[in-house]
């Protein structure tokens, strides 16, 4: 088992947004493309999802579908990233049960983001087992397609801890050789979190305030038009604040030099944007509709992607099938490794030391 195996996932809970874009699919879309990496591999994490969801199977079922089409309209492709349904593999799930001998209640306990989302979902003294233990079924997701690099957002760096520890408590006991995966963050540090259109930290749609990637233009239109600005600045000859102002950040992560020329050739760059707007004499107005047409542009060919599938589902059937029939090879190969350091794996075991005909 050489070179890089890298993996990652999303919990299946609704369909993928722009800040899902900035922060993760972009990156993977660049990783598929990274002769460093043997494999790549993108899991919908249904189990994951079902742990806080389980009484709305109907939802995660969706999602799942839905995540798939937004992975392929993004450009995400079949050929080069494997995409799987984690409860389809059951060698995930021996593996859980495996970690969950070296793993302390404790120990889980003491895990940030599992205390935080705790917290998030009221769970407190009601917390489900299966929810407590996911970190766990995680390290299992990672470990058993033995991959070294997991490309995911800052708040899952405890989730990563713990899996590794999990891998060297595992080889020290058994002598394997498992490798001790390492979280990938996105290079660009400011794209690691796009706020809500209302300019909330968040982009979540439990507050209303997210950006589909499957938004219609009008949606997108309205979205834009409504965004949080700068609440000092009411008229237009008033000047205007760029930090904070979701407009600004947007542009930031979305706008590029050739857009100007395009949709406001009266300006050169965001810079000269920017600075009219501190200087004050430009009206918000103006900057949502520019903001728009730089969005729109972005997710016009996302949305044609899209419209593509929607009308051939079976082909979103077909990459998910194989995509997952493949996976499970992998995770067979590191399972039965896995059973074979632990000494559980009696048949092939037995028939090496006593032979059989
Ligand atoms: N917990 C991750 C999240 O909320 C999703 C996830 C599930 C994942 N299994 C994974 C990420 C395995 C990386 C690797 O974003």
């Amino acid at each position: 088992m050489s070179g890089k195996i890298m993996l990652t996932g999303d919990r299946p809970t609704g369909r993928l947004h722009i800040g899902h874009y900035v922060g993760s699919l972009k990156q993977r879309l660049e990783l598929q493309d990274d002769p460093e990496f043997d494999k790549v591999f993108v899991m919908l994490a249904d189990i994951q999802a079902l742990t806080d969801n389980f009484d709305d199977p109907e939802k995660v079922r969706d999602s799942v579908f839905q995540c798939a089409l937004d992975y392929l309209s993004v450009g995400i492709d079949p050929k080069k990233t494997t995409i799987l349904i984690q409860s389809e593999i059951p060698e995930l799930h021996e593996l859980t049960m495996f970690f969950m001998n070296m793993v302390t209640v404790a120990r889980v306990q003491r895990n940030p983001t599992v205390k935080n989302e705790i917290k998030l979902r009221g769970f407190e003294a009601n917390v489900p087992v299966g929810f407590f233990t996911y970190p766990i079924s995680q390290a299992s997701d990672i470990t058993g397609f033995n991959a070294t690099t997991v490309p995911v957002g800052e708040d899952q760096e405890p989730m990563l801890e713990q899996c590794r520890e999990i891998v060297r408590k595992f080889n020290a006991t058994y002598g394997a050789e498992l490798n001790e995966p390492e979280i990938y963050l996105p290079k660009n540090k400011s794209a690691l979190r796009l706020p809500g259109t209302d300019g909330q930290a968040k982009m979540s749609k439990s507050l209303g305030n997210t950006i589909y990637l499957s938004d219609p233009e009008d949606v997108l239109q309205k979205k834009v038009m409504s965004m949080y600005t700068d609440p000092q600045h009411l008229k237009v000859s008033d000047p205007g604040h760029v930090e904070g102002n979701t407009v600004f950040t947007y542009l930031d992560v979305f706008c590029k030099d050739e857009d100007f020329q395009k949709f406001m050739p009266e300006y050169k760059n965001l810079d000269e944007l920017k600075d009219h707007y501190r200087r004050g004499g430009l009206g918000d107005v103006k900057i949502k509709k520019f903001l728009f047409q730089v969005m729109n542009q972005f997710l016009t060919p996302i949305r044609e992607k899209r419209a593509y599938y929607e009308a051939r589902p079976e082909l979103v059937v077909q990459v998910l099938e194989e995509g997952t029939a493949e996976a499970r090879a992998e995770v067979q190969k590191v399972l039965q490794y896995c059973k074979h350091c632990m000494k559980i794996d009696y048949f092939e075991a037995w028939d090496e030391k006593y032979g059989r005909k």
